[in-house]
């Protein structure tokens, strides 16, 4: 339980979107550990804080929601993860960055802001492109690897007074970017007060948020973590926007992180939705995300999950096989405390992040070595925790698998590969 020096989390009273105060909780994954709060050995005997992990719908506007907001201080001012952890989310913003560039005609005069910027690998994107970028990344460790690479960063939280801030030094934006960092934010209002604001005439705002239809098919249960406070899907995503007089004008779905959307908004009331999003739309329907029963079914799935991977990592421990996790990322905290999965069936894991290495994984406390150690002391069995990068890391691994090594991917059902 959550001592009494770590402040309170907030309960959600009000749907995010629409206000409506029927939320509906249908999955029960906590109380939890903050999923990116590593431990260093001396922490281990201390109070670690836990937090409720619960999911709700809302009845009037479908939106998925957690029911409680950790302070965003908490989680965001020190941060483990960084982009450049993988090989795959740099070349996928450089393409985004490609990508709106084009769309939008941004040139040598035109500001790209990156909210969420982290180390900088987008910004560095445009700047490659010749278009002037700015990050900005609460988290000051991160924002510090940026500037070291020459990425203008200014270190605070995305809000209406950033976006003045921004503006007055800055002028107005050609475009307004975030990644994995809208579905982050409590105070949405306040977010798109900011966007508004900054956006020049003609500017765009383009987020990368996962996208519920496939967190929902795959079962992908474990992205659901509190940094995660919304899930969406286009139709509350166009419902918010036109309460801010926005037009949400074309989307993209993209398999990064197990099935994302790229939505593209445009400042403007009234524009016309593109041919994809309409497509979408008729997709949400098809898929009954505005059924309870829909999320009732995917609380079952999850359970069924657990009910599989325990038994299996179970068995092999007791045949006496090493087991390691592969990565140690944020989503595999919220499996391994959902599941119960210590050391008794995960003897460590590895990971590329410096900021993780040599840590405990938060409630756990599996410890986290340099991802050499997967090299030099291969397990008989790995857990693939950053199964989002599945493809990059079986070619990568591929010698392991050749000598009898192999992967456990937990969702959307336990499987052994090869
Ligand atoms: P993410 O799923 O939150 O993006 O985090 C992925 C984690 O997996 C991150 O901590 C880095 C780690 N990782 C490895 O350790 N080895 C790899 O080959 C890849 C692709 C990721
Ligand atoms: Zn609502």
């Amino acid at each position: 339980m959550p001592a009494a020096k770590f402040p309170d989390a907030m309960k959600l009273d009000s749907c995010r979107v629409c206000r409506g105060k029927n939320l509906e909780t249908f999955l029960v994954l906590g109380p939890q550990p903050l999923s990116n709060n590593f431990l260093k050995k001396e922490q281990l005997g201390g109070p670690e804080p836990f937090y409720p992990l619960d999911v709700c719908f809302c009845p009037a506007c479908h939106m998925v929601q957690l029911t409680h907001v950790v302070p965003p201080e908490v989680m965001f001012s020190e941060y483990a993860y960084i982009t450049s952890s993988s090989r795959t989310m740099p070349i996928h913003l450089a393409e985004l960055a490609g990508d709106v560039t084009r769309r939008f005609g941004l040139d040598g005069k035109s500001l790209a802001v990156d909210i969420g910027s982290n180390d900088g690998s987008m910004v560095l994107g445009f700047q490659k492109l010749g278009v002037r970028g700015l990050g900005i990344e609460p988290a000051s460790n991160v924002a510090a690897i940026a500037r070291q690479r020459g990425v203008e960063t200014v270190n605070d939280f995305w809000c209406e007074r950033t976006a003045r801030q921004v503006r007055k030094e800055k002028g107005p934006a050609g475009a307004i970017l975030g990644t994995n960092v809208f579905a982050h934010c409590h105070d949405l209002d306040d977010f798109l007060r900011g966007v508004k604001h900054l956006l020049g005439p003609g500017g765009a705002f383009v987020i990368e948020v996962p996208y519920l239809v496939d967190l929902l098919q795959h079962t992908e249960f474990d992205t659901i973590y509190h940094e995660h406070l919304s899930y969406f899907a286009v139709g509350p995503l166009q419902a918010l926007f036109r309460r801010f007089d926005m037009s949400l004008v074309d989307v993209k779905r993209d398999p990064i992180h197990g099935g994302s959307i790229r939505v593209f908004a445009r400042p403007e009331p009234n524009l016309p939705p593109s041919e994809e999003v309409q497509r979408l739309l008729r997709l949400e329907k098809e898929n009954r995300l505005d059924s309870i029963e829909t999320y009732r079914r995917f609380a079952r799935d999850v359970a069924s999950i657990r009910d599989r991977l325990v038994p299996l990592l179970r068995d092999l421990k007791k045949q006496g096989k090493v087991i390691s996790g592969y990565g140690a990322p944020a989503k595999g905290n919220t499996l391994l405390n959902y599941c119960k999965i210590g050391t008794d069936l995960l003897d460590f894991a590895t990971d590329t992040t410096p900021f993780k290495q040599n840590h405990y994984t938060p409630g756990m406390h599996i410890p986290v070595h340099p991802d050499t150690r997967f090299k030099e002391n291969p397990p008989d069995y790995s857990l693939l925790l950053a199964w989002n990068f599945a493809e990059e890391i079986l070619k990568k691994e591929k010698a392991y698998m050749e000598r009898g090594g192999k992967f456990i991917v937990p969702v959307p059902h336990p499987k052994i590969i090869p």
